[in-house]
């Protein structure tokens, strides 16, 4: 029986406005195309006859979840947030921003590249938060593990009031953290561990996009470290490039090769990010079967979420076992 092919999971793609609506853009990874929409509790109440189901895309190889892209046209509520349900899933919409601390492009592009916005960075890291503290509830402290500019940790902290704390290796950013965010304490790390920590620490962990950038030793390397400062029975959130990631952009035949042979290619840099040594960030891609093969063997994995955030990357969500 393939029980992936019952997770549903959904992620906010895209806030606009248009006139007095705001428009909303939703992948859905679900088996089946007949999604329901709700705003705030309310079927269909002041969602456009517009809402539609626009595109539906292939999935890597076989899996039987499919993704599928959903517009909804609605009047904004009062509030900071509007909350959606779409195919079942409660996500919310951020509406305003007067709770945030928006970083400059400059910050934002170090973590994000050259298409990011100060909306992408505001939306984008409401989804993730809000993925995050389904997951970890009111565990504290928390976590982020390559925090960048707080984009995920400042909505985790001012809207669901989560005691998170985090760590990155750029400086620039850190120190923007530090500066510009009094409610969220952010320091320095190293590009490989210690990290500055007891053992036994934190509730939770997350990094987001992280995982993403480093070599499959890199990666095992610090998931041993995570696990050092997670307390027994705390989860670890980590997102990959996965199974969807791949079929979203044009493979070379070296990286279709490493896919084949290895189920991950990590030999490709990424020099976007701007990180102190060279070569260290890579644009890494992995497949679910190499994920569980060799991230298993340091934690066990207790879920895995397939393209579910705005950057399409999958959530692989691990716990420290006692
Ligand atoms: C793509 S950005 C994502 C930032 C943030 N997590 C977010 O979602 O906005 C990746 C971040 O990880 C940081 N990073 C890379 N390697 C790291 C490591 N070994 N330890 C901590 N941070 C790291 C980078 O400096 C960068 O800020």
């Amino acid at each position: 029986v393939a029980l992936d092919a019952l997770v549903i999971s959904v992620h906010l793609e895209g806030v606009a406005v248009e006139g007095d609506l705001r428009r909303a853009r939703f992948i859905v990874v679900s088996p089946t195309p007949d999604f329901q929409v709700e705003i705030d509790g309310l079927v269909r109440r002041d969602i456009s006859a517009a809402t539609h189901l626009v595109e539906q895309w292939p999935m890597w190889r076989e899996s039987r979840s499919q993704p599928w892209m959903v517009r909804v046209w609605f009047s904004p509520p009062e509030g900071s947030l509007a909350w959606l349900t779409v195919a079942g899933v409660t996500v919310p919409v951020p509406l305003t921003d007067d709770w945030h601390t928006l970083p400059e492009l400059e910050n934002i592009r170090r973590i994000s590249g050259p298409v990011a916005t100060q909306e992408t960075h505001l939306w984008g890291g409401v989804v993730s938060a809000w993925k995050v503290y389904q997951m970890t509830g009111d565990a504290s402290p928390v976590l982020d593990w390559g925090v960048g500019a707080g984009r995920v940790a400042v909505p985790l902290r001012r809207l669901f009031g989560v005691e998170v704390l985090g760590v990155d290796v750029d400086e620039v950013n850190v120190r923007w953290c530090q500066e510009n965010l009094p409610d969220v304490p952010v320091s320095l790390s190293t590009l490989y561990p210690p990290l500055d920590f007891p053992d036994n620490h934190f509730a939770a962990v997350y990094g987001i996009s992280v995982m993403t950038h480093l070599q499959r030793d890199t990666q095992l390397v610090w998931l041993r470290e995570l696990r050092r400062v997670l307390q027994p029975g705390g989860v670890a959130i980590l997102t990959v490039h996965g199974d969807h990631s791949l079929i979203q952009r044009p493979m070379t035949d070296a990286v279709s090769r490493a896919i084949a042979e290895d189920g991950i290619s990590d030999h490709e840099r990424d020099d976007i990010v701007a990180v102190a040594e060279a070569g260290y960030y890579r644009g890494t891609f992995q497949l679910r079967a190499q994920v569980k093969e060799a991230w298993g063997a340091v934690m066990p994995i207790v879920a895995y979420l397939p393209t579910a955030n705005a950057l399409r990357q999958d959530y692989v969500v691990l716990r420290r076992d006692r």
